[in-house]
């Protein structure tokens, strides 16, 4: 195993900001806490903090990330955007890893509303966990590279996968990691006002679509997003809603 080294990274992109400064930790309890701290001490936006291995990975929700130590890319990213929207920068980040894995994949990823990353349809990938703290925001993301089968925890075997599972290869996560941050610099230079783009790709990469899904209490059949990035669903009993945040559950994404 090859392990990251920032120089590497920084050769194969050349950011405006995103990823602009590249740091890699051998371990530390989250990266989104770095970035944290980072944030409130003033650092300039566009610092990308990598780790081989976390100790406290945090997802959504307070759930436990598994972050196996070398396999996957375990990053966060400090931003200080001028304008505010919050479900913005989720979105955006999903397009972003979407798009920057793509090349290294059999078939386009797929997003699972709001930022999941999902292969084959009903697999995770990558997850993103956004946060912010006074004046500043935080995108973390934990993005499965080069993970086989047994490097799952059992209880997530059968829902999770990774780019060398699904490519049938093992990958240079320097390429991957130079790939995902080049294409959220992209994305991040033209927001907001690229936003009808970003929710547009979020609805084509989307894994819901006609789904019968369950959202804070709601159920409905998923018809799309709307413009400004909600899940737009038809009630199981008439009528349409339009919700902005919540988790979804879907059975049908578990395979039996
Ligand atoms: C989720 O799917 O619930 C979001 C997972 C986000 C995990 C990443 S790994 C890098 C960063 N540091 C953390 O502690 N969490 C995020």
């Amino acid at each position: 195993m090859t392990l990251l080294n920032p120089d590497d990274i920084s050769a194969l992109f050349n950011p405006t900001v995103v990823g602009r400064e590249i740091q890699v930790y051998l371990e530390t309890a989250s990266t989104n806490d770095v970035a944290m701290t980072l944030g409130r001490a003033g650092a300039p936006e566009g610092v990308a903090i990598f780790a081989e291995s976390q100790t406290a990975g945090r997802g959504r929700l307070g759930r436990r990330w598994q972050s196996a130590p070398g396999r996957g890319l375990w990053v966060s990213v400090l931003l200080r955007p001028k304008w505010s929207g919050f479900s913005r920068f989720s979105l955006a980040a999903a397009v972003a890893v979407a798009r920057g894995i793509d090349p290294f994949l059999p078939e386009p990823a797929g997003i699972k509303w709001p930022n999941d990353i999902y292969l084959g349809g009903n697999r995770k990938t990558a997850g993103i966990l956004c946060e912010s703290g006074a004046g500043f925001v935080v995108i973390g993301v934990g993005l499965n590279v080069n993970h086989l089968s047994d490097d799952f925890d059992a209880e997530i075997a059968r829902r999770a996968t990774s780019l060398a599972l699904a490519s049938g290869r093992q990958l240079n996560r320097a390429e991957v990691a130079a790939s995902v941050l080049a294409e959220f610099d992209r994305i991040y230079s033209e927001l907001p006002d690229n936003f009808p783009e970003v929710v547009a790709e979020c609805e084509q990469r989307s894994v819901l679509l006609g789904k019968t899904v369950r959202i804070n209490g709601i159920s409905g059949v998923v018809l799309g997003l709307a413009p400004d990035g909600g899940l737009h669903l038809r009630h199981e009993k008439g009528g349409e809603t339009v919700v902005t945040a919540g988790e979804v559950s879907v059975l049908e994404l578990v395979p039996q």
